[in-house]
């Protein structure tokens, strides 16, 4: 049982209103850890201005809202299947749209076909396009601002994203920032986004469940920070998976994309509580991508098995994983933002698989039974060190590092990548992180 209190409190030097969630195994132990709290939050000059109890008690304590309430709302028209490529014309000009912008990355698409198989479609649709490639991993501020004035100058009524997440959370940015003086506001000011060009997508990588979500990430290279923006009308409107075109992909990307998805599941799942049914198709999810991506490790162009990787991907981060498990806990992604934020060499895949086993180490004491069970019921462990001895076994068995020495990152930097991961109120939600605790977590991932 854990009882938890929900404490919104005031920063003066940034005048945000922020909100936390202090836990506890017992009522007298979650009240013991407020002071630390608050010690912990040494920038909080006016502490609380009132607390309120997580769930709809009226007694001052009580135990955490089990199967968290949710709106599950998804409108992508998701197109998936082998030989699907040739539809996205037609999927454009039946919603009237006549001129996209093509987004490409550095052109592995014009090796394996897609390209073709897009103009062509086009072309026979009567859509008209304008083309801006060199899309590169962990998209950079700059270049979607070059493609916003892009989009602008040629007169497109909507964008067309083909590749993997870093194209299309590009596509998602430029989409936004057409209707934005500055696009970069946005990621600072965290405001929903509520008005965008109509997107489609042809995805070539499964990974970051991109194609299906309201989540963009990007790169202020100046400035080092790697943020997301969120909203609505992000959504694609309509995204094409096709498989097959997968099946020439390079192993580390297969690798890198299957530990992505992987990591979406887990920022949903360490949340716990009475979420059962979401908790149970998180881990067949989870099984799935470790037993297709050892299939494609044999054999990478099997074709059921990519189908199967790109559908778990997808499900990873379209919504449905996080259903009844409130917004998800999302601090290791953050802290991978700031290892690749320092350090752009680094894969986004590739640094959660030293990122995240070092977090589960590092908060296991918070919810034991969440941990145990995960380390049971997807890696066939008997206990929380079993499974994070699987998990790093499995990722190393891939071909993947699991310390930032593997990564190629310097470990002299942590304090500078810590200090970007860092958020005024804490980080995380299954335990709140400090910028201390997020440094002895890379420390921990030496
Ligand atoms: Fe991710």
């Amino acid at each position: 049982m854990f009882y938890s209190i929900r404490v919104r409190y005031f920063v003066t030097d940034t005048s945000e209103l922020y909100q936390t969630t202090v836990r506890g195994a017992t009522a007298l132990q979650m009240l013991m850890s407020l002071p630390t709290f608050f010690a912990t939050h040494g920038i909080i000059t006016t502490l609380v201005i009132w607390y309120e109890i997580f769930s709809s008690g009226n007694s001052a304590l009580t135990q955490e809202v089990t199967m968290q309430n949710f709106d599950f709302f998804n409108p992508t028209k998701l197109v998936f299947g082998k030989g699907t490529t040739e539809r996205i014309g037609n999927e454009i000009s039946r919603n009237g749209h006549r001129k996209v912008l093509m987004i490409a990355g550095g052109g592995s698409i014009r090796k394996n076909g897609v390209y073709d198989q897009v103009d062509r479609s086009l072309k026979n649709a009567g859509v008209d396009h304008v083309e801006s490639w060199g899309v590169r991993p962990n998209p950079e501020l700059e270049k979607v601002r070059e493609m916003i004035a892009m989009a602008k100058d040629s007169g497109c009524d909507a964008v067309l994203s083909v590749g993997g997440g870093s194209v299309i959370d590009s596509g998602k940015s430029v989409a936004a920032g057409y209707f934005l003086d500055n696009v970069w506001d946005v990621f600072e000011s965290h405001a929903p986004i509520m008005e965008a060009l109509p997107h489609y997508t042809v995805l070539t990588i499964s990974a970051t469940g991109s194609e299906m979500n309201m989540v963009a990430v990007l790169t202020n290279e100046a400035e080092k920070k790697k943020w997301a923006i969120m909203g609505p009308a992000l959504y694609p409107l309509v995204s094409i998976v096709d498989p097959s075109v997968q099946t020439t992909l390079p192993w580390h990307q297969t690798v890198n994309g299957a530990v992505d998805a992987l990591s979406h599941i887990m920022e949903y799942y360490f949340i716990g509580g009475e979420a059962e049914t979401t908790l149970a198709v998180n881990e067949s999810l989870s099984r799935s991508i470790i037993l297709m991506t050892d299939r494609l490790r044999d054999n990478p162009t099997d074709y059921d098995c990519r189908a199967n990787l790109a559908w778990a991907a997808t499900l990873a981060f379209n919504g449905v994983s996080g259903t009844g498990l409130a917004y998800g806990d999302w601090a290791s992604h953050n802290i991978e933002h700031g290892v690749s934020a320092v350090n752009p060499e680094v894969a986004h895949g590739a640094g959660l698989g030293v990122v995240f086993p070092s977090w589960i180490g590092y908060c296991r004491d918070v919810n034991p039974p969440i941990f145990e069970r995960w380390a049971k019921n997807i890696w066939g462990a008997e206990d929380i060190d079993g499974g994070i001895a699987a998990m790093r076994s499995k990722i190393l068995s891939w071909g993947n590092p699991v310390t930032l020495g593997g990564l190629g990152v310097d470990t002299a930097l942590i304090d500078e990548m810590a200090a970007l991961a860092a958020k005024p109120g804490g980080l995380g939600s299954v335990k709140k992180l400090s910028e201390s605790d997020i440094r002895e977590i890379l420390a921990a991932s030496q």
